[in-house]
């Protein structure tokens, strides 16, 4: 059976906003878009969707033949555009798209804008730092030009074509640098969300043995100043002291120091512990004459080798050339791998390839977002998750869009920094997500008043179901009624849109593995893949199979639970394993448990999801001490201190419940959903026959946790 503990199962809006400027259907009311918006929409009405849609299906060579011819390829694909086995028993599987063509991610976002479509002198990016006072706006050509010098800096690194670059950035100009010149130069980049812990960037910099790391000194999140160089030297000690030290350079971006006006690094940001100053090598910042010359000279001698050597980025890429050309890569090429959380506990580096990439965040960008010219589009994610790999840097530039990009946060200075941002660009495209959305809903509408809205056009959401509350108000009083809301539903590992985007072929299935046709509710799977699809887990095509193949063989299983409603729309109903939505990013219950049980009181811990007003679910967790170990105040903040260390800070734990007793079935599996029902006071607990001991069930209602 479905688990439908997700708690707006039953009050979903539906997503089939793909058609931009498409109707919504929202607690059985549609709503449409004004007409202006529809009549010069790339896909004006449903119909020209339902044409496009049948193509991409129908003659999908055709279809994305077509597509492709947008862009630049060195070889033309000598095969059928899309090759593919769905099926697991049938042998491996496998996606191919464009096979034998060759090209270049970074030369079809970039040179073709500059050089063939004359967009040098257009806005790439405004960027817009967490200080109101810091912004600045760079240009196609500009961003060209600083891409080409940053590949020169990789390249004098050492880094070559398939090597793994980690990139552990804030929302900076030199985050969109890194990954660009990354595939530039055919290396594979592996962006770790800034917000990570030192553990989880050792874990994820070990799984794909990356050679480099680039950082920067530190960053201001609203008020709170966060060591990011720090924490990376934390990472790398790990990483050698668990005898995987790949890494042998650190590129430290001096931004703190930049633009704190503080001085240096060192002088502003505390060293860490373990960090050995004479590994440091601080590059003199007016020449640099060797460089380039010798791949040796920031080598030190191994008995004081602690640590890679700190090499600033700006001072070499002031030291390079601006041109760089472009490695001509495989179609199948990898491009990069993002790790996303997994069930087992141990995060999944989700693998993505150069031409289907390109080919599906930019005509996903172009269809959903309805991206005209005059666009200026702002979408509020961080570059370090999915979204903002393919809806900040890749879709966009390759439409040659103009993007805000925000370094802040929405409370900043005030809680109106979102509009202010809005009204300042005059932002006409504007995707974020449900939580968003909620925490400043608690506002009221004064923040939102005081700035000029007018330019919005389209309304795009993300990340986890929205709730009919967050969409009224994102829609009424942002969009000001005159604006449509997309849904966009898509996961890390398939970079597809809503219901159902070009090329998606969704279906719901049951329990046993049967289709189910008309009104349903179900598995989420799809029959075929379309080019943005994942291509494996790195380093692990077994995992991959049995995660998402397995289970149904011939579809790929999303994760997610499913209804069809009788007119066909779609409602996603979250997450139908053990992962848990908080603040539209996927948590494993297991990882969670892992680094509560790693604590000395913890003999057993079990977590489960609660709903939560502002971040849509949040961690409940129950923990059986070891004998002897006394559940108090103090031991629930060091296990909360100890989870937001082990992973980061949005994995931090709202409730932690003293459990004398966990409920297991006799074989020993604990009950989740009874763990479930009890951390929502749900008292109709249902059939507990297969419980063990049903008398634990009564000892954990004495002891829940009725406020964080
Ligand atoms: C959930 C984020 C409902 C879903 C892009 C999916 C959503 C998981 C939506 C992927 C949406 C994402 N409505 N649920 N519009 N968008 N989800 O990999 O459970 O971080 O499986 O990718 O987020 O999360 P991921």
């Amino acid at each position: 059976m479905i688990d439908k503990s997700n708690q707006w199962s039953d009050c979903l809006i539906e997503l089939s906003t793909m058609v931009v400027p498409g109707s919504q259907h929202i607690e059985d009311k549609m709503y449409h878009p004004p007409e202006g918006l529809q009549k010069d929409a790339h896909v004006p009405d449903f119909n020209c969707y339902l044409e496009l849609y049948k193509k991409s299906i129908e003659e999908p060579d055709a279809f994305w033949k077509e597509v492709a011819s947008d862009f630049y390829w060195k070889k033309p694909p000598t095969g059928q555009i899309l090759q593919y086995n769905f099926d697991v028993t049938k042998g491996n599987i496998y996606v191919k798209c464009m096979e034998g063509a060759t090209t270049n991610m970074c030369y079809n976002v970039l040179d073709r804008n500059v050089k063939d479509k004359n967009l040098g002198e257009r806005v790439a990016f405004y960027w817009e730092g967490n200080s109101p006072d810091h912004h600045e706006a760079i240009t196609y050509g500009q961003l060209l030009g600083q891409v080409c010098r940053c590949s020169n800096t990789l390249k004098q690194m050492g880094v070559r074509k398939g090597d793994r670059v980690a990139i552990y950035l804030p929302m900076i100009p030199e985050l969109v640098y890194t990954m660009l010149a990354c595939t530039r130069i055919g290396a594979v980049h592996s962006i770790v969300f800034a917000g990570f812990s030192a553990e989880s960037l050792c874990e994820r910099i070990m799984d794909s043995q990356c050679s480099i790391l680039v950082t920067a000194d530190g960053v201001y999140r609203g008020e709170k100043l966060i060591n990011l160089k720090q924490i990376a030297d934390e990472a790398l000690e790990k990483c050698r002291e668990k005898a995987s030290a790949t890494v042998t350079r650190c590129l430290v971006v001096k931004h703190h120091a930049l633009r704190t006006q503080d001085g240096d690094v060192a002088n502003t940001l505390q060293v860490g512990p373990d960090f050995d100053q004479n590994t440091d090598v601080h590059l003199p910042s007016t020449r640099c004459p060797e460089y380039g010359r010798s791949s040796t000279i920031y080598h030190l001698p191994s008995t004081i080798y602690h640590l890679p050597s700190t090499i600033y980025l700006s001072e070499v890429m002031g030291q390079v050339s601006e041109h760089c050309e472009p490695e001509w890569l495989d179609a199948e090429d990898p491009l990069f791998i993002l790790y996303t959380s997994g069930s087992t506990g141990k995060p999944k580096g989700v693998l993505h390839t150069v031409a289907g990439y390109l080919l599906y965040t930019s005509l996903t960008f172009k269809y959903v977002f309805d991206h005209q010219p005059d666009d200026v589009y702002w979408c509020t994610a961080d570059i370090g998750w999915i979204t903002g790999h393919s809806y900040i840097t890749y879709g966009p530039l390759a439409n040659g869009a103009t993007s805000v990009l925000f370094e802040g946060i929405p409370v900043h200075p005030h809680v109106g920094r979102f509009w202010e941002v809005i009204e300042k660009y005059r932002v006409t495209k504007f995707y974020t997500a449900p939580t968003a959305i909620r925490l400043l809903m608690k506002y009221g509408l004064d923040p939102v008043q005081k700035y000029d809205l007018s330019s919005l056009r389209i309304l795009g959401t993300v990340g986890e179901p929205i709730n009919p509350e967050a969409w009224h108000w994102y829609h009424e009083v942002i969009g000001q009624k005159r604006c449509p809301v997309v849904d966009t539903f898509w996961q890390t590992e398939t970079v597809r849109d809503t219901f159902p985007f070009f090329g998606v072929e969704p279906t719901i299935l049951n329990e046993h593995g049967e289709e189910l046709e008309g009104e349903a509710e179900g598995y989420l799977v799809f029959r075929r893949p379309w080019p943005g699809i994942m291509r494996t887990l790195y380093g692990n095509q077994e995992r991959f199979e049995n995660t998402y193949f397995k289970k149904f063989p011939g579809f790929y299983v999303t994760g997610d639970g499913c209804r069809r409603d009788r007119d066909g729309y779609y409602w996603i109903a979250g997450r139908i394993d053990d992962m848990i939505n908080v603040s539209g990013h996927l948590l494993s219950t297991a990882e969670v448990e892992a680094s509560l049980t790693d604590h000395g009181a913890v003999a057993e811990a079990a977590v489960v999801s609660r709903p939560h007003a502002v971040k849509g679910e949040c961690l409940y967790c129950f923990v059986t001490l070891k004998d002897c170990r006394e559940f108090n105040r103090t031991l629930v903040d060091e296990l909360k201190r100890q989870v937001r260390e082990k992973i980061g800070p949005i994995a931090t734990p709202d409730f932690i419940q003293n459990a004398p007793g966990l409920p297991k079935t006799r074989s020993g599996k604990i009950m989740r959903r009874v763990l479930r029902q009890i951390a929502r006071n749900e008292k109709d607990l249902g059939d507990l026959s297969t419980m063990a001991d049903p008398k634990v069930v009564e000892v954990l209602f004495n002891h829940r946790c009725e406020t964080a």
